[in-house]
């Protein structure tokens, strides 16, 4: 049996779940079920000790690209099989929210709100794509999608990963030394990585020194790649123009926190691409096929990698 967990529209993946799986038997939370009889769990921020109820689960579909929050739970033992959603309809909309921050800072919109301000009719420069150097963190399913995107649409595009990677018309860099060699580079930053124990502060005080003055930086990824303090300090300085802001390291973004008045902090409450329930039901549904029929699985999360 397939048990589902999800408080956001779970009638609606019930029921897509039911139709795109007619001879599986699908249940949802809070339904009672023989918990021995389920196998199978499709499931995003279930409470705390929710899969241990289940002794013979072998499989967790992630309803959700991240699994960061799945990896620091205790209720998963080692040997369930971990799947998470590989693009599934998210990575088209990353592409829509790092153009807009991308459109933000060429099309130079954070000026002209503040010439707004105050009446000041004062056309700034012109900057054509090929002139915004775009740096992207995170080449995966979502990144890799993206600096494509960017790269077609003629913006120079440069990415980052953890292992050597290659796509057309983005300059790839990969470890500590392209880190160090992207960001010198970068005008916009766009961060979508995965939260892992090496991914935790990528960008403190140091790292978000090399980043040219000017530059802008988009955090679509989570809250903990970047140290919020020295993020912060930097937009204080007017060292950075701005931050378009998806994800933080408390969420929802706490009351006080100062982000919320910042000037130069535009934030979003983490809406960067949301999971689409058709793709999801019909990737969860080709791994249950293909794990029936022992074919190769995708999207299964290497614990040790983190991600
Ligand atoms: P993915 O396919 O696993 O790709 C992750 C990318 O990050 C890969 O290119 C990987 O390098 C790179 N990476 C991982 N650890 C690294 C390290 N230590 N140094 C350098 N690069 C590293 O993941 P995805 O599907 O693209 O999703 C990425 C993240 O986006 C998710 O984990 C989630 O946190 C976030 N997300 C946010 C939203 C939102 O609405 N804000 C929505 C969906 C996802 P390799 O290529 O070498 O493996
Ligand atoms: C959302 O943040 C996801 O990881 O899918």
């Amino acid at each position: 049996m397939l048990y589902l967990y999800t408080l956001d529209q779970p009638e609606r993946y019930l029921h897509l779940l039911r139709q795109t799986l007619p001879d599986e038997a699908v249940a949802c939370w809070p339904q009672e079920v023989d918990a021995a009889a389920v196998t199978h769990a499709a499931a995003w921020a279930p409470p705390a000790g929710f899969f241990a109820r289940f002794p013979n689960l072998h499989t967790v579909f992630v309803m959700g690209a991240g699994v960061d929050k799945l990896l620091q739970r205790t209720d998963v033992p080692d040997n369930v099989t971990l799947i998470r959603l590989t693009d599934a309809g998210m990575a088209q909309q990353m592409t829509e929210y790092c153009l807009y921050g991308v459109l933000h800072y060429q099309r130079q919109m954070d000026r002209y709100a503040r010439q707004q301000q105050e009446r000041l009719w004062n056309p700034l420069d012109t900057r054509l794509a090929r002139d915004v150097r775009v740096g992207i963190l995170g080449l995966g399913e979502l990144g890799g999608k993206v600096a494509l995107d960017l790269a077609r649409l003629g913006y120079r595009v440069a990415g980052w990963s953890r292992r050597p990677r290659q796509l057309e018309g983005v300059r790839c860099l990969h470890g500590e030394a392209g880190l160090r060699e992207l960001l010198p580079q970068t005008d916009v930053l766009f961060c979508v990585l995965p939260s892992t124990p090496e991914t935790r502060h990528v960008l403190d005080a140091e790292t978000l020194a090399l980043l040219p003055a000017d530059a802008a930086l988009i955090n679509a990824g989570r809250g903990s790649l970047i140290d919020e303090a020295a993020l912060l300090a930097r937009l204080d300085a007017g060292a950075l123009r701005f931050a378009l802001l998806d994800v933080f390291a408390e969420e929802p973004l706490p009351p006080t926190h100062p982000f919320w008045n910042h000037p130069r902090v535009i934030i979003t409450p983490h809406v960067a691409a949301d999971t689409v329930p058709e793709d999801a039901v019909q990737q969860i549904a080709a791994n249950l096929h293909a794990q029936a029929a022992g074919l190769p699985l995708n999207g299964v999360v290497d614990r040790d990698c983190g991600y």
